[in-house]
């Protein structure tokens, strides 16, 4: 171990290069070792074992496993290391774990940091991530999420940045350089559609047109492609097609027209699926099927471990495929530096943690990504007074955490109640708690207490949800109720007429419609994370003012599901009074809440957008004056859409193209300038070329996806 280490520390080291997934320098480092390693080392380098194994089998001490998966405990990832290092060759483990929002800090959730439009903010929390991880022992993360979600019966949704392929391809690629930048290895994943599940039905099959794929589900994984990236092939059937035997989208888009050449991870079990799935007879097949598609490292089902060595001795996979797997997982190790720093010392694991910068950032996330839906008669910010605080996620540290909580724990958090009586504190309001019912709300006895603490005050802050484990993976719901009788809680203290603030917990958009009529302000704080409570406070007592717009269409009731602004151009669009338009017969077309939308403290007006022909090679310009109305500062999400008007494909009505955050003082006003190039323009084809066809096109610039494209460019031949 010793001289193989000493041999590479020789070589000169460079954790970045022009490759996408390899350095140049770690694949010379990667080939040397490659050269030394028996068939069942190499396979074993395609394996990832769990916990249990590792620890009660000989799998690491031997070489039988070269990543491990889920791990959070730092003491348990070192000694797991010392039995990698103890075997012949010394190879480091990658040891990787979801940060979807956060290790032991958690940051409000993917969806919710969308709904800043404001990828830098994703990225330097994706960063932060990264950098209370690595001393714990993680190198390897599997985030970000780069699907694309349109349906909230999808539990998943949470986990993305919603329903818009622009701020999906933006918000990916920050994570991804957050990660990067921190030291950790980032996973896009799941490659892909698998935001498209049939009916919102976690792992049901996806079904998406050509076009849909390559300008929806495809560009957010092509756009965070870089240095020690991998990519998660997707538990789901693609157009007929499992992920992980897919040679069309791993080997031709993904290895071919994109260059990756990097390291592929089955989702979970993902091989063995490929059997209840039919492509596969039996494991030996599905191993070889997985292989020759493209995934090099099989995460937990033990299919490679038992198969690929008997399959490679009786020739039915080559070793020239087993090798470039396992070079390619070598050589993410070398890239990594992992085999030229000593493991991270567990013991300072807590010192990087929950330090003041990490609450800091993640308290400034919470008021940058909570959604303020509605604010009749100006209810917030809250005015003096005492404040009733009410509902089964009002002192709720565990479900404010959000599912994929790393090593987050409830006793870190502030809940929504500590948050308003630490600030109350300082004005001296009381604050009249009542928890009302539990999370599954189902007894309502304990609504008359809250009643009271309601009438007894001057405000109620109304905290309701749904708990984490109804969002995430395996979490989908038929319905988007409020569960139980939390509604009746809210129509309860409705009838004191007291103004009531409604806080949402919540992982998608719940049916707010009875929730719309009774409660005067909303806000959407989504599943805050371990400043929740803070965040949230800052916002309601109007320290802060809210920003964020929403990622997603906000349905009115279930059947609207699946819902984009986003539609193709229909024949029949919809028309209030004609019967055979887009419509339904028994519920309006448009979305409660439009995507792009929300409010803050201050209102903005637009003027009318201009587009101009770019100069310096930009196809046009298009520029629109924002300004201040309001009494209070705020910043605006200024938003630019976009119609082709006539194409050789259907179009969208609509797409999102550009959007900025601009901070305005009261009576200011600031012309923002949107430069659009050719590309911007353009769409993918069936094959993903780029495709720019001149003729006109409408723009609008706006607070949310229901602006109007008034303004007309016609693009020249090139
Ligand atoms: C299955 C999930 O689909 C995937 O997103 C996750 O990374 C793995 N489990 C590991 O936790």
């Amino acid at each position: 171990m010793r001289g193989l280490l000493t041999s590479l520390l020789l070589l000169p080291f460079f954790a970045a290069g022009p490759a996408f997934g390899q350095t140049a320098d770690s694949a010379v480092r990667a080939e040397a070792l490659l050269g030394r390693m028996t068939l069942e080392e190499k396979v074993g380098q395609l394996v990832m074992t769990g916990f249990d194994e590792a620890f009660s089998t000989d799998i690491l001490e031997r070489g039988g496993a070269g990543s491990v998966i889920s791990f959070n405990d730092p003491a348990a990832i070192a000694r797991a290391q010392e039995k990698a290092r103890a075997s012949r060759l010394g190879i480091p483990l990658l040891i990787g774990l979801d940060l979807l929002h956060g290790f032991r800090t958690l940051f409000p959730m993917p969806l919710a940091e969308a709904a800043s439009f404001d990828a830098e903010l994703a990225a330097r929390n994706a960063e932060l991530a990264a950098r209370e991880a690595k001393p714990a022992g993680l190198n390897w993360t599997f985030a970000p999420v780069a699907d694309v979600a349109r349906d909230p019966r999808w539990g998943r949704m949470i986990e993305t940045n919603g329903e818009d392929a622009l701020l999906a391809r933006d918000f990916t690629r920050a994570r991804a350089d957050g990660f990067r930048r921190g030291g950790l290895a980032p996973t896009l994943k799941h490659f892909a559609g698998y935001g498209a599940v049939s009916g919102g039905r976690d792992y049901d099959a996806v079904s998406v047109s050509d076009f849909e794929l390559q300008n929806i589900h495809l560009p957010p994984f092509r756009a965070a492609l870089g240095p020690i990236t991998t990519v998660m092939t997707a538990l789901t059937v693609l157009n007929g097609m499992p992920s992980s035997a897919n040679t069309q989208l791993l080997g031709t888009t993904l290895r071919g027209k994109w260059g990756f050449d990097g390291v592929v991870v089955s989702d979970w079990k993902a091989i063995g699926g490929l059997i209840d799935q039919g492509i596969a007879q039996d494991e030996a097949e599905a191993a070889r099927i997985a292989l020759k598609a493209g995934v090099d490292i099989d995460m937990m089902s033990g299919i490679y471990a038992r198969y690929l060595a008997a399959e490679a001795a009786a020739g039915r996979v080559s070793i020239q495929e087993i090798d470039g797997a396992v070079r390619r997982v070598l050589a993410l190790k070398f890239a990594l530096g992992l085999f030229d720093t000593p493991p991270p010392d567990p013991s300072e694991a807590d010192r990087a943690a929950l330090t003041p910068e990490l609450r800091a950032a993640a308290r400034a996330s919470v008021r940058d990504t909570s959604v303020l839906l509605r604010n009749e008669d100006g209810v917030l910010p809250l005015r003096s007074g005492n404040i009733a605080v009410v509902g089964p996620f009002a002192d709720n540290a565990f479900d404010q955490l959000g599912p994929h909580e790393a090593r987050g724990m409830p006793e870190d958090a502030v809940t929504v109640l500590e948050g308003i009586r630490e600030h109350a504190a300082k004005t001296g309001a009381r604050v009249h708690y009542a928890e009302a019912c539990d999370v599954a709300c189902e007894d309502a006895s304990g609504f008359e207490a809250a009643v009271d603490a309601s009438r007894t005050s001057e405000v109620t802050i109304v905290v309701l949800g749904e708990k984490r484990e109804h969002s995430g993976e395996g979490a989908s719901r038929a319905t988007l109720g409020f569960p139980g009788k939390q509604d009746e809680l809210l129509e309860a203290l409705a009838a004191t007429g007291k103004p009531i603030v409604l806080v949402v917990i919540a992982g998608r958009p719940l049916d707010l419609r009875r929730a719309a009529e009774t409660a005067p302000a909303i806000l959407m704080a989504w599943y805050p994370g371990t400043e929740g409570g803070h965040g949230v406070a800052d916002l309601l007592f109007g320290d802060h003012a809210p920003s964020a717009k929403l990622p997603i269409s906000w349905p009115r009731s279930v059947g609207q599901a699946p819902l984009s602004y986003d539609r193709l151009a229909t024949a029949r669009p919809y028309e209030p009074a004609a019967r055979y338009t887009q419509r339904f017969l028994d519920e309006k077309i448009e979305p409660l809440f439009p995507f792009g939308f929300g409010l803050t403290y201050t209102n903005f007006r637009y003027s009318t957008p201009v587009v101009t022909p770019g100069t310096d090679g930009a196809a046009a310009n298009v520029s629109v004056t924002v300004t201040n109305e309001g009494a209070r500062a705020g910043t605006e999400i200024v938003q630019l859409y976009m119609r082709d008007d006539v194409a050789s494909r259907v179009q969208p009505v609509k797409r999102l193209v550009r959007y900025a955050r601009i901070a305005l003082q009261p009576g200011e006003s600031r012309t923002v300038e949107f430069v659009l190039r050719r590309d911007d323009l353009g769409f993918f084809d069936e094959d993903g070329h780029l495709i720019v066809e001149p003729g006109t096109f409408r723009f609008g610039a706006g607070p949310d996806s229901t602006v109007a494209l008034d303004a007309i460019f016609t693009l020249a031949p090139p």
